[in-house]
């Protein structure tokens, strides 16, 4: 894909002035014209829960999701996934959006309960759901997409958590062992990219720490967190190692994992407390999930520091360490790396601690220059993607890079916004800093992946944020929703999804 010098100027100059420290960089931010390989990937995403709807529907289970939302209080305007997208009925015409938009993949998300309603083989398989994958599997090769599964992005078994406590559960490794074993065995003749887990960090903080997300656990102590992403870590590596054995052979396909990283720049450069601070946020923010798996089988250094505070502050509690062997078992567990990658922060030093959780040791901030989206933690600083990708290189063993999410929000506001500069700079800029780690710095990004084909259920802010390039109805009013980054040269206005 040639990138468009022309236009991606005229929208520079008019809207989307990049600064640095409230400064436009003209060797930073200078655009580089280009292309990328032949074979580089242009995807876009979404996740079951955010799209699917029919959340009781043929003996469909209840995911965590599906309580949290149905409880008063947790969503914003109290929006559920219960029709989000009605993609579980109108699977053909998001397809033939993709289509439309030139897509060759597609990034989706499988519903545990839809397939396995209690979140067990034992408990039987849902044949409904079974055929309702294949028939989205079956209509994207039959349009020459090609599907990139994401085996978890979120939505756990309510069973499982009314059980076993979810993830801070160590039985949840086999359980999910079982639940991907089968997904490979069903659909892996057909799906040969595979994502185990969709952002870990936010899975264990948000839903066992802040109670922000589905389970919506407050444990302040940061033990359940701690202890999810932990059995988040094995399960993984356990799902890959079962791929690697059983099925690569059969199926030749590649499984990760997609982590999400920000990037964290020093406030100054030439001060080593600033490019120390940042440092310690790439490794406690950022890598908790990527070094074990990229770098030794093990947290990295700082973020031990931390483990080590929590054994301290609660020596009544177990707070496990990986075993050697699990060390060996999650080290190398990967045949890439996902990213998820959407926004940056200046990071410096601080004398005195603001608190006593993990970041409250250093200064985080946003260059006031930087857009703000309608969504609160999203600034665009575009550079900080070519930065990050050059971390990943250096930091993670110079893998492949399957950038899976990257995108920009509106509100929710009535009519809904058509027109999509703001997104289109967002991608514009972004996918150029994508162009230029591949031939500057020699990344070897493979894939980009947009965040979201549509307009979806934004998690806990509900229907109002719209990361789509298309809308979709959703009750009375159009939900907005645009088409960018593919189509981008071919006019910059959102297209509504049918009715
Ligand atoms: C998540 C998506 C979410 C997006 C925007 C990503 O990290 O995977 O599910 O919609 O962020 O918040």
């Amino acid at each position: 894909m040639v990138l468009p010098l022309i236009l991606c100027v005229v929208l520079s100059t008019a809207h989307c002035a990049v600064q640095d420290y409230g400064a436009y960089d003209p060797v930073r931010d200078a655009f580089l014209p280009g292309s990328f390989p032949d074979s580089f990937i242009w995807s876009t995403s979404t996740s079951a829960y955010q799209i699917e709807g029919a959340w009781n529907v043929d003996s469909k289970g209840e995911s965590i999701w599906d309580r949290f939302s149905h409880t008063p209080g947790k969503v914003d305007c109290g929006d559920t996934g219960d029709v989000a997208c009605d993609s579980y009925n109108k699977y053909r015409e998001d397809v033939q959006l993709m289509k439309a938009m030139g897509l060759k993949y597609y990034r989706f998300s499988l519903s545990w309960t839809r397939i396995l309603p209690d979140g067990t083989v034992a408990g039987g398989v849902n044949q409904d759901g079974v055929d309702y994958y294949n028939n989205v599997i079956n209509e994207l090769i039959a349009n020459d997409i090609t599907p990139m599964v994401t085996l978890y992005h979120w939505d756990l078994p309510q069973a499982l958590q009314d059980r076993y406590g979810g993830w801070v559960n160590e039985t949840m490794v086999q359980l999910y062992h079982d639940y991907v074993s089968f997904a490979f065995k069903s659909f892996g003749d057909r799906v040969k990219l595979w994502l185990t887990f969709n952002d870990s960090k936010i899975v264990c903080n948000n839903g066992y720490l802040t109670g922000q997300h589905a389970p919506g656990i407050q444990d302040r102590s940061q033990l359940s967190s701690y202890l999810c992403g932990h059995n988040i870590l094995k399960a993984h590596a356990k799902a890959w190692h079962t791929y690697n054995t059983t099925f690569r052979a059969s199926q030749d396909g590649k499984v990760g994992i997609t982590v999400s990283l920000d990037w964290a720049e020093p406030r100054d450069p030439d001060l080593p407390a600033d490019v120390a601070a940042a440092d310690y946020y790439m490794q406690v923010s950022n890598s908790q999930f990527a070094h074990p798996i990229y770098v030794n089988g093990d947290y990295p250094p700082d973020f031990k520091i931390l483990v080590q505070k929590l054994k301290q502050a609660l020596p009544d509690k177990n707070v496990p360490d990986f075993s050697d062997e699990e060390k060996a078992s999650i080290r190398g567990s990967s045949d890439f790396f996902g990213l998820n990658h959407y926004t940056s922060c200046i990071v410096g030093h601080r004398d005195t601690p603001a608190g006593k959780g993990p970041l409250d040791n250093i200064n985080i901030t946003r260059s006031p220059e930087w857009r703000r989206a309608a969504t609160d933690w999203l600034y665009a600083v575009p550079w900080g993607m070519r930065r990050v990708l050059k971390y990943i290189k250096e930091t993670f063993g110079d893998p492949e890079v399957y950038i899976t999410e990257n995108g920009w929000s509106d509100g929710d506001v009535t009519p809904p916004v058509m027109e999509d500069t703001d997104r289109i700079c967002y991608y514009m800029t972004y996918i150029d800093e994508v162009l230029k780690a591949i031939m500057y710095d020699k990344v070897k990004v493979r894939a980009y992946t947009a965040w979201s084909i549509m307009d979806n259920m934004e998690w806990e802010t509900g229907y109002t944020q719209r990361f789509g390039m298309h809308c979709h109805l959703h009750g009375p009013e159009p939900a907005s929703g645009t088409q960018a980054v593919f189509k981008v040269l071919q006019g910059h206005h959102r297209q509504q999804r049918l009715p």
